[in-house]
């Protein structure tokens, strides 16, 4: 049958006769003469018909775009000038001898190599997409990342283990999706957020190290970075500390770089999150950008500017300033363009100053809506802080912290970006020293800012009971470019901290036990210390790809309304379908 992938032959093939399978990528009728690119998964190869083989001939002049056939043919060299560089089998080219169609195909909606294509109907013929070399190369690459680390893992004793898909639910953070129970009226299975807490079981089952490629589910409002369903690259160890869970789990990320992308990334610098956010205003800081926050909240306390003012007042008020080198060449345009990008934070402004003369401390120095606002001490003071030259500017957010964070963190990395502040290359970084708990202040309570199992630092135990917000967490993520691309933290194992946990979490002991008994009773039989990571592998082989959707890496993926425009998913189901599961719908009648 096939001797040969169609895009691996090469000069070495030079006068062999070889049977290639594949599709027509092009077909050109060269007066005479017709060219065939025959597209597989190896890449093209040109196929030559003359009519010196008539029946050939008649064949390749019926051949449309996407007919899938089989050639047989002798290799000869490409003519002097005709030869592709780009193409492992450029120098050469197949005569065809017999062309046979194996499958003719209606004309595709578009053409594998057009770049422009709108995504819905990309999505809608997703096995039509998948045939372009560039999605080729996207799932070739996924499968090297999960082979390289499916490799490391083995190498250092980690053991897959299936964990189940029906589940049961559990309020671990995200939304999630339920799957109503035939057997059993009136309950629901819930599909796993994470396998976090078997393979905390498997911990306490003794063995040792576990890891899985799995899939996850999250009912989340979608992202270019966030999916419905999505893939963990999920490890738990026993015996080790945060330390020695990540100099392991680092070593993984380094080896997937190495064996897909010859990338050598070294040791990742560990930052604390107290630190990433007052530097990079972000807790997955793009470290390839130069730029930094300047903190200013004790400073404006006192100005006459009543925005700055107040929000430096606010118990949770931040006023930081951003300097942006040579920014003093910045429009008006684009100024106002960043304020309309900040405004999706919630920033209800964008102050900013363009350095002129860092020795006029006025408006004849310094060109600002805000300058007649301030002293000459304090402007003194923010061009000291910021390390302010001729030519630059300085932007500036004032809101509760949170507000300031995400506005000026993202145009750190968007000004960063568009304005030459930005290496290339790879920066990873370990963001340590979570704090345990947010404080939602709608509900009045405490939440667990990574999940409920995860071990306060031990020096902050005491603090669980007096004031929550100081406790630290034995809590990691890993971030590579501005993605977070892992999470993970050393687990409680200890059923009192558990239930003292629970217990700051406004969870009852009643509904701990509903909940959790079985982690609760598993962690009174010899728990082992554990904790784990798991990493996004959709981000990560979409950082690889050097793409900017995780949907570019997962064959099948949802809309950002979490459709599948292929099959058309979710649907409507019948109404025995419906009554077989004790469920009546309450909105509407049943569709079908
Ligand atoms: P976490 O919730 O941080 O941790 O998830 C781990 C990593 O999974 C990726 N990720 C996603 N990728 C695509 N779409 C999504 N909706 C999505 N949500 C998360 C991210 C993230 O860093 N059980 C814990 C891990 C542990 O503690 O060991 C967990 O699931 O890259
Ligand atoms: P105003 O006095 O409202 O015209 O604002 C003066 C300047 O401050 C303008 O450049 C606004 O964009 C900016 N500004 C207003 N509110 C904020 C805020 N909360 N943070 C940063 N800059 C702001």
């Amino acid at each position: 049958m096939r001797s040969d992938y169609c895009g691996s032959i090469n000069r070495a093939h030079l006068q062999q006769t070889v049977t290639v399978f594949g599709w027509v990528h092009r077909r050109r009728d060269h007066g005479g003469v017709i060219f065939i690119d025959l597209r597989d998964r190896a890449g093209l190869l040109q196929v030559v018909c003359d009519p010196d083989t008539p029946a050939t001939f008649k064949t390749a002049e019926t051949l449309r775009n996407e007919f899938v056939v089989r050639v047989t043919g002798k290799v000869r060299p490409r003519p002097e000038g005709t030869t592709n560089a780009n193409l492992v089998s450029g120098e050469i080219e197949v005569l065809a001898g017999e062309i046979e169609i194996l499958n003719p195909s209606l004309t595709p909606p578009f053409m594998m190599d057009d770049e422009q294509l709108s995504e819905n109907v990309r999505l809608e013929y997703r096995f039509l997409d998948l045939r372009r070399p560039q999605m080729q190369k996207n799932m070739q690459l996924r499968h090297r990342a999960a082979m390289s680390a499916r490799e490391y893992l083995d190498k250092h004793g980690f053991i897959d283990i299936e964990t189940p898909m029906l589940y049961k639910s559990t309020p671990e953070g995200a939304r999630e999706f339920l799957v109503p129970s035939r057997l059993h009226d009136g309950f629901f299975y819930a599909l796993p957020q994470s396998p976090q807490l078997f393979k905390q079981l498997l911990m306490i089952s003794g063995f040792d190290r576990y890891y899985q490629i799995v899939k996850c589910f999250r009912d989340e409002d979608l992202r270019a970075d966030r999916q419905p369903e999505f893939t963990q690259i999920d490890i738990e160890t026993s015996f080790l500390d945060e330390r020695e869970i990540q100099d392991i789990m680092e070593g993984l990320i380094r080896h997937m770089f190495k064996q897909t992308l010859n990338v050598e990334l070294g040791a990742f610098p560990r930052i604390a999150y107290a630190e990433a956010m007052a530097r990079y205003g972000s807790d997955k800081p793009d470290l390839r950008v130069k730029l930094e926050l300047t903190e200013l909240t004790d400073l404006m306390k006192t100005v006459d500017f009543k925005v700055f003012k107040q929000a430096a007042s606010l118990k949770d008020g931040r006023v930081a300033a951003m300097l942006i080198p040579g920014g003093a060449a910045l429009s008006r345009k684009e100024i106002d363009d960043y304020t309309t990008f900040v405004a999706i934070y919630g920033a209800k402004g964008l102050a900013y100053i363009k350095v002129n003369d860092v020795t006029k401390l006025n408006d004849e120095g310094l060109q600002s809506p805000i300058v007649k606002f301030m002293t000459p001490e304090v402007l003194g003071e923010i061009l000291r802080r910021t390390g302010a030259a001729n030519g630059d500017l300085i932007f500036f957010g004032a809101d509760r912290v949170k507000v300031v964070n995400d506005a000026l963190g993202a145009l750190r990395v968007k000004v960063g970006h568009e304005k030459g502040h930005a290496e290339a290359g790879w920066r990873p970084v370990w963001v340590i020293d979570f704090p345990a708990f947010d404080y939602d202040e709608e509900a009045k309570r405490w939440n667990a800012a990574h999940h409920p199992f995860t071990s306060p630092k031990d020096e902050h135990i005491e603090l669980l009971s007096t004031d929550p917000g100081k406790v630290q967490a034995k809590a990691y993520d890993v971030a590579l470019n501005g993605w977070e691309i892992g999470g993970g933290s050393v687990r409680i194992h200890r059923s009192e901290i558990q239930a003292k946990i629970f217990e700051v979490l406004g969870i009852s002991p009643e509904d701990a036990r509903a909940k959790f008994g079985f982690l609760l009773d598993a962690l009174q039989y010899g728990a082992p210390p554990h904790g784990g990571i798991a990493f996004g592998l959709d981000r990560l082989v979409t950082l690889m790809a050097g793409a900017d959707s995780i949907r570019e890496v997962i064959a099948f993926p949802k809309t950002q309304r979490g459709q599948d425009l292929m099959v058309n998913a979710p649907s409507a189901v019948t109404e025995t379908q419906l009554r077989e599961l004790h469920i009546r719908l309450r909105q509407q009648e049943p569709k079908a």
